[in-house]
This record gives structure tokens, sequence and C-alpha cells, in this order.
């Protein structure tokens, strides 16, 4: 029975997906609305409005469960609220925290009617049919079947109405195990998808007018997906092979390892002029002896040395990176390190985080916790620090002549908005007609956060 038969309504149910977390979670959150839409759900405006409210959770920021029970506490009532109007509300929980603490959450909170893994976003409507009306379901196991083959592919209407800009999930899990992460536990073990599936989205993307993809992966660069003679490849044949889709004119990909960087990745990026110059390498500390307690299986020089032979196959390439503060045992000489590998390497932008245990991973349990005030102290320094570098990286592209991908109308009559290679929000004075293309942009300042140019 499809799940629409349980709506007592004779009006098409509406979903409302709130998403946290990483692009992943914006990405499986299209999927979900893309395998709903097949079964009659329209998008709802608000949580009021919605039939169907899907918490879709992040497990790796601090006190991301607490933050997932207050926000379920408010869905709650709206539910309530709606049943005073003789109105049915389903609430599902998926994400990695629902992939976590599954259990934990039917328990504590009764209003919750199933709970999904991100590896079970194709069953969906099958479990949508069985929840409900007091039966609650909890799917977090690792099923058998890919779950991208069974995921409907979304229509080109949807495609058009989110833009020109698109990601698509090409790697999925990891092996590495770095003893701060959940992410091995919430997304299980790397799979890659096949070339000719990543090939086949792209081109119904792009024939939709999507003129930018992002390839999103935990592992994205550890990409090995068979080719159509049954051989694994790497993500320099798949950025190639990408780069002849009529129509793609921007491909990213994100997030990747220092250990997965391989000479023929770093040479792509000289000789695919649709790769953008544009790398988010995380390194998470500047010291060997951190790097090694996070069983990061890279130290400092390899990563400097990456960003190097980066730089030299592609001089006008930035970089962006992840850094953790305060991990167990991080002294001041060790932060000092990480700020100094900063200052050496010179990054465009940069996410910092104050370390935070995450349950039944190895740091977690470890017996050197910095405290609190050291975490914070040490974060504000490495933020300033941050700032510092992109408000210097910005303010070097005043003057230059830089393209940008138009993506929408600006903020004033007359505006459109778009994006430089190096992710900079640009706006300028220009027609509508721009929105989808490449044009070249004269930077003429900037703000905060974004950059105003002319046209050239
Ligand atoms: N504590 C703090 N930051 C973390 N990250 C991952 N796990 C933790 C944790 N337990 C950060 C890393 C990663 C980014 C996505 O989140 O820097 O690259
Ligand atoms: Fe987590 Fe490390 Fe895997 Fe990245 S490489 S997803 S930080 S375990």
């Amino acid at each position: 029975m499809s799940a629409l038969a349980h709506f007592s309504k004779t009006l098409a149910p509406k979903v409302f997906i709130k998403s946290f977390g990483c692009q992943m979670n914006v990405y499986d959150a299209e999927r979900m609305k893309d395998v709903l839409a097949g079964e009659g759900y329209g998008g709802a405006e608000t949580i009021e409005d919605a039939d169907l409210v899907i918490l879709n959770t992040c497990h790796i920021r601090e006190r991301a469960t607490e933050k997932v029970f207050s926000e379920l506490g408010k869905v709650r009532e709206i539910k309530e609220a709606r049943e005073l109007r003789g109105l049915q509300t389903k609430i599902a929980v998926a994400g990695c925290v629902a992939q976590a603490e599954g259990g934990e959450i039917l328990r504590r909170q009764s209003s919750v009617d199933l709970v999904i893994g991100p590896q079970s976003y194709h069953r969906l409507p099958d479990l949508l049919a069985r929840a409900g009306n007091g039966a609650r379901v909890i799917e977090t196991e690792f099923p058998p079947e890919d779950k991208f083959d069974h995921l409907a592919a979304p229509s080109q209407q949807a495609i058009r109405k989110r833009g020109v800009t698109a990601f698509v999930t090409i790697q999925e899990g990891c092996d590495k195990f770095c003893s701060f992460c959940v992410v091995p536990f919430t997304r299980g073990a790397e799979t890659s998808r096949p070339l000719a599936a990543v090939i086949a989205d792209v081109e119904r993307l792009t024939a939709a007018g999507v003129a930018e993809v992002t390839l999103l992966g935990q592992n994205v660069n550890a990409w090995h997906g068979l080719d159509e003679g049954g051989t694994a490849r790497g993500l320099r044949t798949l950025c190639e092979r990408l780069s002849d889709v009529p129509g793609l004119k921007r491909i990213r990909y994100t997030t990747s390892h220092p250990n997965d960087f391989d000479a023929e990745l770093i040479a792509a990026h000289a000789d695919i002029e649709k790769l953008m110059p544009f790398v988010h390498l995380p390194v998470q500390s500047g010291s060997d002896r951190i790097l090694k307690a996070m069983n990061r299986k890279h130290r400092r020089a390899k990563y400097l040395d990456i960003v190097q032979k980066l730089r030299k196959a592609r001089p006008d390439i930035a970089l962006s990176s992840d850094f953790i503060v305060g991990f167990p045992g991080e002294t001041d000489a060790d932060f000092e390190e990480t700020l100094d590998l900063i200052r050496e390497a010179g990054l465009a932008s940069a996410f910092s985080f104050k370390y935070s245990p995450r349950p039944g991973t190895k740091a977690a349990e470890s017996g050197e916790q910095v405290a609190e005030e050291v975490k914070a102290e040490r974060l504000a320094r490495l933020q300033t620090l941050e700032i510092e570098q992109r408000t210097a990286f910005n303010t070097a592209t005043v003057g230059r002549e830089l393209d940008v991908l138009f993506e929408k109308q600006g903020r004033h009559s007359g505006q459109i908005g778009g994006k430089t290679p190096y992710l900079q929000a640009v706006h300028v004075d220009g027609p509508e007609s721009l929105i989808g293309q490449v044009a070249r942009v004269k930077i003429i300042s900037t703000k905060p956060n974004s950059l105003a140019g002319e046209l050239v």
C-alpha cells in the first residue's frame, strides 16, 4: 500500500524537511523529496502545514542529540495543535543522529513515528506506510541493496526549481576512523558509485539547466568507482569525463582527505579547465603529535607538501580547511603549531571547532580532556587568524577580473548574484538573462560576506 493511502484527507499530503549539518544532508533531503514526490507528496512551506515532518539530523556538532530533542519538542507541540484541528502529522527523524541514537529517540520522544538511517532513504514510502497511528518504526540497519539504485530521479521541474548549482553524492562512508569522528559509525564503510551512474545524474541535471555540480563524499577523493568496463577509476578520471558533459560549466568536489590526494588529482587541477581552483582539504591540526593521536594517518609536512604541489599545478588555487582545537592532550605548543601551519598554508577560509567528545569514539574515552576555557580561548585565537586570512584573500581580489557563475536575482532590482571560482558571493548590476551563465566581472569592493563587482 502506498504511504499516500494512509492520509484520510483527499488533498495531496505535504512534507516539510528540516536539514542540519553538512552538504550531504542537503543533498539527502532533496533525494527524500524526490522519493516522496513519487508518492504524491508536495512540499509544505511551514511545519504547521505539513502532514509529514522529517528532521534530517547531524551528529558532528556539540550537543547534537540534545538539539534534536529540543527540536522534536517544538514539532510535537505543532503535531498536537494540528490534532485539535483534526489533522494527522507523522514525525520522522533521519540523518546521523537517527543512525547513532535511534533507540534513544523512540524511548524519549513518544511523538516520533519513524527513525530512519541515511542508508534507507529509498525505503521511505514502505516505512511510512507502516508507521503512524501508534505504530512506530525504526530502520537503522545497513540494507544489502544499494540505495542509489532505488532512489527516484528528480523531475526536470524539481531540478529547475533548485537552481543552477547542484550536489551529487559520488561516495559515502569512511574507513579511516579518526579518533574524534562518528562518520564511520553513522555512514558506514566507504562506498563509491559507478562512473556511469554519476555521469547519468549529471546529464539529467545539466539537461534542466544546472551549470555547476559539487561532487559529494565524506572522503570524496577516495572515490574509486567502476567504469563501464568494470575497472576502478580515480576522481581525476571522473572529473575528465564530466568535463565532456554538455552544458556543465563548473566542477567542484568536497570533502577530500590528504591521504587520498594523489599526483593525478593534483595534475587534474592544472589540466581540467572546468575543475574549480578551490579545494576544501581538512587538516584538523598542525601538530604531528596530535595528528597521530587523532589517527589521521597524515602528518603536517605531507599536508603542506600537497598545498605546495597544488599551488605549483594551479597558481591561482585557493584552499580551505577544518580544524579541531582542544583535542585531548593538546598543549599550548601543539596549538601554536596549528596557528603556524595556517600561516604557512595561507587559507582563503577555514572552519574551526572546539573538540567535543562523541559517544563511541576513541578520543571520547581519553583521560586528557582539555578544559572548556582553554578550548574557547584557542578557538577565538584561531578564528581571529582565520578572519585575517580570509579578509586578506577577499581584499586581494579587488581590482581583479574573475569568472562569476550567476545563480539568482540580487536583493535590489536590476541586480544579479553569483559566485566566483572561490565560492565568494558577488553582486553586480546586470540582466537576469545571465542567470545560469558565466561572465567576467571586475571586483570593485569587499564586504564581510560578499564582493561587489561590475560586468566587464
Ligand atoms: N569535535 C569537534 N569537531 C569535530 N569534527 C568532526 N568530529 C568532531 C568532534 N568530535 C569536525 C572536523 C570535521 C568537520 C566536519 O567537523 O573538523 O572535518
Ligand atoms: Fe571522519 Fe576522519 Fe573519516 Fe573524515 S576521514 S569522515 S574526519 S573518520
